[in-house]
């Protein structure tokens, strides 16, 4: 059976991208590999955080997890904190990245521009990210295509490591949807759909109430002429759109092209709302009710165990590897 690894961080309200980007293929894959999926929250401090609203943001982001349809019976559900090995495998890891690979890192460019202070932690940030996969001999991580640089890191700092070392990690493939690995702003359909985008207006949530969802898509910018029709190059908006529809409602490009043609965006745009409305609705519900309980925490705990025991072994040997006295 496969191994599957993928993390989300606990910095705020998650957005469609990262549901159908992401956490949508979790659930998938839950039923056919042995997965992990994780509160990745010693990645958020890489940025300033509210303490208050990263201890909330973690547990809510679980419960998300588990609303959205992981089922913590099939999959560990943990938080990265939780698990001291990601830290140390981290720093290990830190010593095996070079600073120059780190420093080509687009999202590290992206986050660190015109910001008056850049931590170091946001800099060796994919090392850490690197430990997270390589610590329990992955095989496949799903994402969105924004992390796909991060993985190709993760898979080099792997490779090195073995080079040099022996045999000691898997190597992980990205999986990334063919659909969906890039979800686009409402508002700018040539920047990705982000939950830090200053304006509200560019991302739905997916705990967004019905009528901000029905807002934000009627607001959303479309391109030149009124037909609903798939073209990346001359149709970005309207693409983006379709994509969105078509993963909500499970139809093909072909079958969203052929049930808007001669609608126009009017049309569309309704239809739309309502599936987003309609898909997220389950998942909102079930996730008032587990924040309200206490199954997260249980599962959280259980999680940690199960996760902290699957890791023990791969950490052993690269201490050992590298030249550490045991104790
Ligand atoms: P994060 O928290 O930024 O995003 C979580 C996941 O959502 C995907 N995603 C998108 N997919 C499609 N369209 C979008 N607009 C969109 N926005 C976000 C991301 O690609 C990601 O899969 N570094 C990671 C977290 C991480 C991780 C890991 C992932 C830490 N360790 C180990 C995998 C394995 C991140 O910041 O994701």
């Amino acid at each position: 059976m496969k191994r599957v690894f993928s993390g989300i961080q606990p910095s705020g309200n998650l957005t469609i991208g990262n549901y159908l980007g992401a956490m949508k293929n979790f659930v998938h894959l839950q039923h056919e590999a042995d997965c992990l999926f994780c509160v990745v929250d010693l990645h958020a401090i890489t940025v300033p955080q509210s303490p208050e609203a990263l201890r909330q943001n973690s547990r809510n982001l679980a419960a998300l997890y588990i609303a959205a349809g992981i089922d913590p019976e099939k999959a560990t559900v943990f938080i990265q904190s939780h698990v001291t090995a990601h830290a140390e495998l981290g720093w290990l890891l830190q010593c095996i990245a070079y600073y120059g690979e780190l420093g080509r890192m687009t999202q590290f460019k992206d986050k660190s521009a015109q910001k008056d202070v850049v931590t170091a932690g946001l800099f060796t940030y994919p090392a850490l990210m690197a430990a997270d996969i390589l610590l329990y001999q992955t095989n496949l991580v799903p994402v969105g295509e924004d992390q796909k640089q991060h993985l190709e890191l993760t898979r080099d700092i792997a490779e090195r490591f073995n080079h040099r070392f022996g045999d000691t990690f898997a190597i992980p493939d990205p999986y990334i949807p063919q659909v969906g690995g890039r979800i686009m702003s409402l508002e700018n359909p040539a920047k990705k759909m982000s939950k830090s985008d200053e304006s509200a207006g560019a991302y739905i949530s997916m705990l967004d109430e019905p009528d901000v969802i029905r807002k934000k898509i009627s607001r959303a910018v479309t391109d030149s002429d009124r037909e609903v029709r798939y073209d990346l190059e001359n149709k970005p908006a309207i693409s983006n759109l379709m994509t969105i529809f078509g993963l909500f409602t499970e139809m093909s490009m072909d079958e969203v092209t052929q049930h808007f043609a001669g609608k126009g965006y009017g049309p569309f745009k309704k239809e739309l709302a309502e599936a987003v409305v309609e898909g997220l609705a389950p998942v909102q519900k079930r996730y008032h009710e587990l924040v309200a309980s206490d199954e997260v925490d249980q599962v959280l705990r259980l999680g940690a165990q199960k996760a902290a025991s699957m890791c023990e072994s791969t950490l052993v040997a690269v201490k050992d590897k590298l030249g550490f006295l045991p104790q």
